[in-house]
């Protein structure tokens, strides 16, 4: 396939492929009709596992038949539980967690993800991860709890020691002010 940049999951993907060695653990933090959860099965292959959290009973369904249809469900442990109580269910370390944040397309826009409760999360998922693994995160500016998120997300992460993070932040430039950014953080070696 040609190597063509052009979105912020283009470049989450990207990322993910490089970083995900088949037996690795890996989270979906935000599973939504399951197309991440998908992609990271595949990645991981047989002898890995990946965690797949959302808030709502219908993500979690299209989610299991999606992946029952792909033949690789028993790579997956589904909760139907917000991502701030992954802690509870994941055991780590984890090699990739990735974050796809807003609401699930074509669902209701009142179950949107929130900063108190990404906040939580993302702390987590950074515990969680082994050394060189990846926090991915693609944000979505442009609606009020979209830009507090994406906001909150470039001051929490800038605050990362360097020592312990590697940080960045993609943003296509010349795409409007709404256009979706991908957040990156890779735990140091050691
Ligand atoms: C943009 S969609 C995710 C799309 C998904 N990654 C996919 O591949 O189809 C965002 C999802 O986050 C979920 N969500 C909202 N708050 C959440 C929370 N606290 N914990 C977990 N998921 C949450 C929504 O229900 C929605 O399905």
């Amino acid at each position: 396939m040609a190597y063509e940049l052009r979105s912020a999951r283009f470049l989450a993907a990207d990322i993910l492929s490089r970083a995900l060695q088949p037996g690795d653990t890996a989270i979906d933090a935000t599973m939504g009709n399951g197309h991440d959860t998908l992609f990271l099965c595949r990645l991981v292959g047989e002898t890995g596992r990946v965690y797949a959290f959302d808030v709502q009973a219908a993500a979690v369904e299209n989610t299991r038949k999606r992946l029952l249809d792909a033949g690789v469900l028993s790579r997956a442990a589904l909760y139907c539980l917000g991502h701030e109580r992954m802690a509870e269910n994941v055991r780590g370390p984890v090699s990739a967690a990735v974050f796809n944040l807003g609401w699930l397309p074509g669902g209701d826009h009142a179950v949107t993800t929130r900063w108190e409760t990404t906040k939580k999360a993302v702390e987590s998922a950074l515990r969680l991860l082994g050394p060189l693994g990846v926090l991915v995160i693609c944000a979505y500016p442009g609606h009020p709890e979209g830009d507090r998120e994406r906001a909150a997300l470039t001051e929490f992460l800038s605050a990362l020691p360097p020592q312990q993070y590697n940080v960045l932040h993609h943003r296509f430039l010349n795409a409007g002010p709404g256009a979706p950014e991908c957040f990156v953080a890779q735990k140091q070696k050691g």
